[in-house]
């Protein structure tokens, strides 16, 4: 699944195609089939966020999604792949639950949907980006939160070369998230699935 590493290569492999047709031919092996186990842990424990309005970014085949509007929050899932969206559509159908889909270009949702979410949650699309645009999805994120939102990220932070999946570093994550945002919480989560223990990060980051 690697592409090149160089930075107008990857934004032209990872371009809508690309994961529709790795949908298509059966190879989104990304898929955990199930939501994010630390996502889970996170809005199940004590601490878990109070229901509000959430967006879910490169939503996939929706199990994040379809879960959180399962939990009662107010849910929309974002993907570019038609695949992506048809099959989310259909889970939610299966759970009858209500989640509004948008099939956009992530980066396409401002100016309609600036400061329209309490919180805005990541699992496996900052990480599907290529590297050089996280400085704008920072502040996509950013400009998408309500003026006391929460950006809810679950961060690959393995140190392959390549991608995607595009490893980032935690010392990164800071930096990057800084001008914007304040740091709630950032660690290594043990709640991975066997395959990812290690490799992933949970963190909560409020906007400033
Ligand atoms: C690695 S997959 C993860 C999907 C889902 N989060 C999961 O964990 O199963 C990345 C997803 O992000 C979507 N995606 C990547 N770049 C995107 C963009 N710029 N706008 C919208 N969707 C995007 C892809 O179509 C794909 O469904």
């Amino acid at each position: 699944m690697t592409v090149p590493a160089d930075s107008a290569s990857d934004r032209a492999a990872l371009a809508p195609d690309f994961w529709e047709s790795r949908y298509q031919n059966g190879t989104a092996r990304w898929d955990l089939g199930q939501p994010a186990p630390p996502l889970v842990h996170l809005f199940t424990s004590p601490d878990a966020p109070e229901r509000g309005r959430v967006v879910v970014l490169g939503s996939g085949h929706g199990h994040d999604a379809v879960w959180l509007a399962q939990q009662g929050f107010e849910v929309t899932g974002v993907d570019f792949a038609p695949a992506a969206i048809a099959a989310a559509s259909r889970l939610a159908a299966a759970a009858q639950v209500s989640v509004t889909w948008l099939q956009c270009d992530i980066f396409d949702l401002l100016p309609a949907y600036e400061q329209q979410f309490d919180y805005v949650v990541e699992h496996t699309c900052f990480c599907a980006l290529a590297p050089d645009l996280r400085e704008r999805y920072v502040q996509l994120v950013h400009q998408l939160l309500k003026p006391d939102g929460q950006y809810i990220g679950l961060f690959f932070t393995h140190n392959r070369p390549g991608g995607p999946p595009f490893g980032s570093h935690p010392d990164e994550l800071r930096q990057l998230f800084a001008p914007h945002f304040e740091l709630r919480h950032l660690a290594r989560t043990p709640h991975s699935v066997s395959d990812r223990l290690g490799d992933e990060h949970l963190g909560l980051f409020d906007k400033d």
